[in-house]
């Protein structure tokens, strides 16, 4: 069989899980499909999976042995999941079974598929397909938030006739097509390469005394998320990021920890003339104490403490006076009522290329949560995503960012 020309695929490594459900049989053109592309398949199969496609078509195929037990019975010789989880480029579960979503979601490991699962280190792809009552139960609805929240990529299965003889959405996606969701996340994969990006995360916090501040409830999620994705495809990244909970270990992120307003400005400021693309995703406290208390303020000793506080200075705003030609500058507006209004508004003050807008009144939009429903507004318009998971909301807004460079 001849390579693809070219293809984003050719030279990759790709784990390819298989579950027991009808859609199994698909799996084979769909691994024959991955390896005309020039990928290397492993392929990784559910006991029940083998009642439907036998380890011998997969393994001619792939030409490698199918892996399925933890042990080779008759020579006791150990598969490790690990080592496949680390080999992978990418995983892909097709079909993926209500049964084995359900595992994935909540870590139940007693098979290789869902230890491969969870050594994986690289993107994962799950292709549902089942009966069309099973994939609309809010259970397996649920599961699947959970992998989008995960990071993991849902392929839709499509409507149409089902084993059952239903008609329904639970049909696998066509092995063509889930080539193709393949094929342009390797494509973008390297896009941002020799690229400088700056993003700014999380809250910032204003000191009133040693141990009190003004601050708010921004996670860090939505800005370390970009950072990543940033780097994902080849971007050397700075994140100047305010007090949060999380970290990254991302190779090509540079986290530089801030705590106030005036700080995170002035670690922009080195190298925002350097950077290609920078992204003001911190939700930075508009005001902080006009000073800072020596020593912690008593209750007993004062009456009701009255703070005077000034303005703090405006990030993106300052840099987007000194912004030069080529530069991209990105901002967030979270928004509680007259949304769209208010964000084409900071827009112009701001002198940004595009604002990203999320509203307090969207379900799973906003501070706190893994997933966030976007809509980005540039000069041309207002653009509406659906609710994502914060990884894929990033993905979305380097495309779209991509597309000005
Ligand atoms: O004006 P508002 O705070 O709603 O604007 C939000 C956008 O401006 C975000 O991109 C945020 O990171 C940025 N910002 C900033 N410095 C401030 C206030 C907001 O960079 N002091």
């Amino acid at each position: 069989m001849s390579a693809t020309p070219c293809s984003p695929l050719a030279g990759k490594h790709i784990v390819l899980g298989i579950c027991g459900g009808i859609a199994a049989y698909k799996s084979v053109f769909l691994l024959r499909l991955l390896i005309k592309a020039g990928a290397e398949v492993q392929v990784v199969i559910t006991p029940a999976g083998k009642q439907f496609i036998t380890p011998v078509t997969l393994s001619a195929l792939s030409q490698k042995p199918v892996v399925s037990e933890f042990f080779t019975a008759n020579t006791g010789e150990w598969h490790s999941h690990v080592d496949l989880g680390l080999w992978a480029d990418c995983m892909v579960i097709a079909p993926a079974t209500a049964s084995t979503i359900g595992k994935m979601a909540h870590g139940v490991a007693d098979n290789m598929l869902v230890t491969t699962y969870l050594s994986a280190k690289s993107h994962v792809f799950v292709a549902p397909a089942m009966d069309l009552d099973m994939m609309a139960h809010p259970s397996t609805q649920a599961n699947l938030d959970l992998l989008r929240s995960y990071g993991n990529t849902i392929i839709e299965p499509e409507t149409g006739y089902l084993a059952s003889g239903l008609t329904g959405k639970g049909r696998m996606e066509e092995p063509e097509n889930i080539v193709k969701v393949l094929e342009q996340h390797f494509a973008r994969t390297r896009s941002l390469e020799g690229k400088k990006v700056l993003i700014t995360a999380g809250p910032t916090y204003e000191k009133i005394d040693p141990v009190r501040f003004i601050g708010n409830y921004s996670s860090g999620k939505m800005g370390y998320a970009l950072a990543e994705e940033c780097a994902a495809r080849g971007a050397e990244v700075t994140l100047v990021s305010g007090p949060v909970a999380i970290t990254t270990e991302a190779p090509g992120v540079k986290v530089v920890k801030v705590e106030s307003a005036r700080e995170m400005l002035a670690e922009c400021e080195k190298v925002f003339a350097g950077s290609d693309i920078s992204i003001m995703c911190a939700a930075v406290a508009d005001y902080a104490p006009a000073a800072v208390a020596e020593s912690k303020i008593k209750r007993e000793h004062s009456d009701v403490p009255v703070i005077e506080l000034v303005k703090n200075p405006d990030i993106a705003a300052t840099l987007g006076t000194a912004k030069r030609q080529g530069q991209i500058l990105a901002g967030f507006a979270l928004e509680t009522d007259n949304e769209a209004d208010n964000a084409a508004e900071k827009l112009d003050r701001k002198n940004l290329d595009l604002i990203v807008m999320n509203s307090l009144r969207d379900k799973g939009a906003g501070f706190g949560t893994d997933t966030n429903k976007v809509t980005i507004i540039d000069r041309t318009g207002a653009y509406p995503y659906p609710l994502k998971s914060k990884r894929e909301v990033a993905s979305d807004i380097i495309d779209n960012i991509e597309t000005r460079l």
